[in-house]
């Protein structure tokens, strides 16, 4: 069995619904799929990072209000403390080439000191664009592995095998 089956876990995550490239109008986005599935498999935590005003339901307003968020991506409810966990995982569709700008924040005060990071994106032709390398400049202290896996928005749905396998 994966050593990382058992570890005490936190998946921070984020995923938006509605309209979005490839998949059209969805409930549930894509890499909520991948968060749910790594809770199911490792008995993780979830947090689910939400932005404080939630961007539009229509896919080609969304990516111009991503824009405008980097660096500046108020959201509804921060994680405190994470010391309590060894891995965290951090899940995020890639947005412009990196991470969508609320996990920034999410992260940016949190003492990673110790602990494991293992990062999935969901993506639909830039893999893992930026996120491991802007995830590295965040987390400092952090040992961050070497396996970040990058899984298509439109395969997420069908992703638990390969979830599995990877855990
Ligand atoms: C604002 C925005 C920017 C995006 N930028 C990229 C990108 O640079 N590269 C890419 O491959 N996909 C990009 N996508 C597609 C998403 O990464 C992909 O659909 C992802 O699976 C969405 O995850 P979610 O449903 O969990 O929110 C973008 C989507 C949005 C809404």
């Amino acid at each position: 069995m994966s050593e990382y089956k058992n570890k005490k876990s936190l998946v921070i995550y984020f995923s938006r619904a509605d309209e979005n490239y490839a998949v059209g109008y969805v409930d549930k986005g894509n890499t909520e799929y991948i968060a749910e599935y790594v809770r199911d498999i490792t008995g993780a935590q979830i947090f689910k990072v939400e932005p404080l005003i939630p961007y539009s339901k229509e896919y080609n307003k969304c990516i111009e209000e991503a824009k405008l968020r980097v660096g500046n991506a108020p959201i509804k409810n921060k994680i405190n403390d994470i010391s309590q966990y060894e891995v965290i995982y951090i899940m995020t569709p890639v947005y412009w080439g990196s991470y969508a700008p609320e996990i920034e924040t999410a992260i940016k005060d949190l003492d990673f000191t110790g602990k494991t990071i293992r990062i999935v994106t969901t993506h639909e032709g830039s893999g893992l664009a930026n996120v491991v390398d802007d995830i590295k400049k965040i987390c400092k202290n952090a040992n961050i592995l070497n396996d970040s896996i990058a899984i298509k928005g439109t395969e997420c749905i069908n992703a638990r095998s390969k979830i599995e396998e990877w855990i």
